[in-house]
């Protein structure tokens, strides 16, 4: 996927100008606490969403066109995004995060890059930090489309972390942007290994 030029062309489809609404419900329902990771960030909203409850964040982008437009959306936040790769995340970030807050990072990625993201993962959160999940299952797919998003059921995701990883709240939220009605699944893992 040619991120970087999606951004540059202004194709940014997947962009709804405001926070996932599921995380949002999340985080205004547990004291979620400590610093916090949003990979692929985009033009920050979610990271805006975390520093409003509380969270001391870090965006990470691989594109660097969606880290500037989150700069000039949120300049108070700046210095917060990051233009990076989460598969080979800056060596100041391994094992510092608290917190990782996912939201349709993964499921834009092609599945070949799934291992990938749960190393960039490992890589980034602490023994015992939380990654907090809207994860995207399923997307509806005109025929013959591929993705992004791509197909991703809830036994993938189950095996994405099947190891090193225990379950701590899962379920299908009751807010979304329309036309991710019951497409999305608020899913909370621990690392525990
Ligand atoms: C579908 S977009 C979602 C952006 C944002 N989370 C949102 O909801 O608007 C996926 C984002 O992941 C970024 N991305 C793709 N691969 C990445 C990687 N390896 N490391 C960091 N960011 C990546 C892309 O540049 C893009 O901004």
């Amino acid at each position: 996927m040619d991120w970087e030029g999606m951004y540059r062309k202004g194709e940014a489809f997947w962009d709804r100008g405001g926070p996932s609404l599921p995380l949002q419900q999340y985080l205004e329902r547990n004291p979620v606490r400590g610093r916090a990771l949003v990979p692929g960030c985009g033009r920050g909203h979610e990271l805006q969403l975390a520093v409003a409850h509380g969270l001391d964040a870090t965006g990470l982008d691989i594109a660097p066109t969606a880290v500037a437009e989150a700069r000039a959306l949120y300049p108070q936040l700046a210095e917060r995004f990051v233009a990076g790769s989460l598969f080979d995340p800056p060596k100041e970030m391994h094992g510092a995060f608290d917190v990782v807050l996912e939201h349709t990072c993964m499921s834009g990625l092609h599945p070949t890059l799934r291992a990938d993201y749960r190393r960039g993962i490992d890589l980034t959160l602490r023994r015992g930090g939380l990654l907090v999940g809207v994860w995207y299952i399923d997307p509806d797919l005109d025929p013959g489309e591929e993705g992004p998003p791509f197909p991703f059921g809830v036994p993938d995701l189950t095996a994405l972390f099947a190891e090193g990883y225990e379950i701590v709240e899962d379920y299908v939220p009751d807010v979304a942007f329309e036309g991710r009605e019951g497409r999305e699944r608020v899913r909370v893992l621990r690392r525990v290994a």
